[in-house]
């Protein structure tokens, strides 16, 4: 088959497996696939893939099998025929040493089975924090019409008439056990209740974050942000989205390039702003808008973040949680409220544009989930990018889960050089520690951990919980959970472990913070810098080969969103 016959092929004669004889290629194929029982009429029709990552080891995709089959009606009904496939699941509480080391594995495994096997169009299903992303990089690479699913988020446990989920509450609660006042019965009772149902968590965390974002920048249908994975209206948003993916296999596209351009990532990150949302989803939409192309500007979505007021009040930021955001009338009823700083001509793959699903959305009366442009939770957004000469590549603090009296503060460092150093000394009686210092933590990068882990939570030493400390300036080249809060500087840019000024800081030196003047600087002389730096030792490289050798040498930095420098568009 030439090459133009291959770009044109449907259906079963796409991608032929190459045995030198194509028709024969073809005639093998249907045999095989005949064993399962179809029809020629039925391998006649557009084929539209499904990724199936229902694990054992992920409940937040606990209601795969439900959307699988949803979304197979959906693509029958339309004249479609649906092939569900196995793609890498990840869940964030199984993923050893952490899921971001595994998030590009799965880019890489779903991009690749995209292309193996013959589709028309794909619908992504996922839901745990690195699933989507993961999947929104293989769309970008292959660029075959795609639609995304999220699982949805968990419905809310209770504990003693309080209102709990994940993972806000854990850390919360968690906090209050290190502090002595839950005790350890209490917290296992605990336990049980933060994570009700299946689901991803119902916070403003990554997950819920970048679920939002995927319905804000076209890839999803209006509600599949916010609606519970639990409910029926879930289930027939899936339909929904096989007919839609069976309307996009019919008509070529428009394919994800054509949906997530640059003015469509501004949108994104005007939401993610405007919800408070994850520090995750830059890196993540970075790494995304990276497979096509588009650089994202640091300064200008720090822009956003001074102009975008944060709007919807939801954990860790606020006081609700998605069941509440999506019934007050989700992200359709967000974008209205943001259509001053939206390019609401955008697309979407229903072929609609944003201002279209914006004007129909539901308006509840009394809702307080979602604040109007004139009474909004904070004026500033929820992200603010800083740099200095500690990070000179940039840095990140979420402003909206931090403590006001912390965004202007200079204190002395106390400084851990690796995760493990800081989970070993945290808590020691003997550690020389004010609130008024700075937690500094090195080697918690990309390359450092591996994985750039969510250790920048660094936890307030505990002879300082027990005296009522609730939060410290925190600083490191990792990331941390969506669902955390704290005046926590994450993402130092360039992380210690390749040799930027976070791995010269000492314990002793002086650190000031300054959100308003978006600076973060270590209080040394270029001198002194330049001393400590030509005495700075690399890290060894991974002991083991494979993917960790893989991951250690090709991992861009988090301003690159952490992708592979290899799968990023080639010079041609
Ligand atoms: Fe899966 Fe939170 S652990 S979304």
């Amino acid at each position: 088959m030439s090459e133009d016959a291959k770009m044109t092929a449907h259906g079963m004669q796409k991608g032929l497996t190459s045995y030198g004889d194509p028709a024969f290629s073809l005639f093998l194929r249907k045999a095989f696939i005949k064993a399962m029982g179809f029809s020629d009429e039925a391998l006649s029709r557009p084929i539209i893939g499904i990724t199936n990552t229902a694990s054992d080891f992920n409940p937040c995709h606990g209601n795969l099998p439900l959307l699988i089959e949803a979304v197979k009606r959906g693509v029958m009904l339309s004249g479609g025929l649906p092939m569900a496939f196995p793609t890498i699941s990840i869940h964030e509480a199984f993923s050893h040493p952490t899921s971001m080391f595994l998030r590009n594995l799965m880019a890489m495994d779903t991009e690749e089975m995209i292309r193996a096997q013959p589709m028309d169009a794909v619908v992504l299903i996922g839901g745990c924090d690195k699933t989507i992303p993961a999947q929104l990089m293989a769309a970008a690479s292959v660029d075959l019409p795609a639609i995304v699913l999220p699982t949805g988020p968990m419905l809310t446990g209770r504990y003693r008439g309080e209102e709990l989920g994940a993972c806000t509450d854990c850390r919360r609660l968690w906090a209050e056990f290190r502090a002595g006042a839950l005790s350890e019965q209490e917290v296992e009772q605990v336990n049980s209740r933060l994570a009700p149902t299946f689901g991803t968590c119902m916070v403003m965390g990554t997950a819920s974050t970048v679920a939002c974002m995927v319905e804000a920048i076209g890839m999803a249908l209006p509600g599949a942000g916010t609606m519970p994975a639990t409910y029926a209206d879930r289930l027939r948003l899936a339909e929904a989205t096989g007919a839609t993916a069976v309307v996009l296999a019919k008509a070529g596209g428009p394919k994800p390039s054509e949906i997530m351009t640059p003015a469509a990532f501004r949108n994104a990150l005007v939401v993610l702003q405007a919800i408070g949302g994850s520090t995750n989803a830059l890196i993540h939409f970075t790494a995304v808008a990276g497979r096509l192309g588009i650089p994202i500007d640091l300064e200008a979505f720090d822009r956003l973040g001074r102009e975008v007021p944060v709007l919807v009040d939801l954990k860790p930021s606020g006081q609700h949680y998605m069941q509440d955001f999506h019934w007050a009338g989700g992200i359709p009823r967000l974008l209205q409220e943001l259509r001053e700083f939206l390019d609401v001509s955008c697309r979407t793959v229903a072929g609609e544009t944003l201002e279209e699903v914006a004007t129909r959305a539901e308006q509840v009366l009394g809702q307080q989930v979602i604040r109007t442009i004139s009474d909004p939770i904070a004026r500033g957004g929820g992200l603010a990018v800083l740099r200095g000469n500690l990070a000179p590549g940039g840095a990140l603090l979420k402003r909206s889960a931090a403590s006001p009296s912390l965004l202007y503060h200079e204190g002395r460092a106390v400084v851990f050089p690796s995760v493990e150093a800081m989970v070993r000394g945290v808590d020691d009686e003997s550690l020389d520690v004010t609130p008024e210092d700075i937690l500094v933590m090195q080697g918690g990068g990309p390359k450092g951990a591996p994985g750039m882990p969510e250790a920048g939570y660094i936890p307030i030493p505990k002879k300082l919980a027990h005296r009522g400390v609730k939060d410290m300036v925190r600083i490191s080249d990792a990331r941390m959970s969506g669902t955390a809060f704290g005046t926590i500087v994450l993402h130092v840019t360039p992380e210690a472990a390749v040799g930027g000024p976070l791995a010269l800081v000492r314990t002793g030196d002086r650190i000031r913070l300054d959100t308003e003047t978006r600076r973060l600087d270590v209080l040394l002389d270029e001198a002194e810098l330049a001393r400590r730096r030509a005495e700075w030792q690399p890290p060894p490289p991974p002991a083991r080969g494979g993917y960790a050798w893989l991951f250690h040498h090709h991992v861009l930095q988090a301003d690159a969103g952490c992708d592979f420098d290899f799968c990023r568009p080639q010079p041609s």
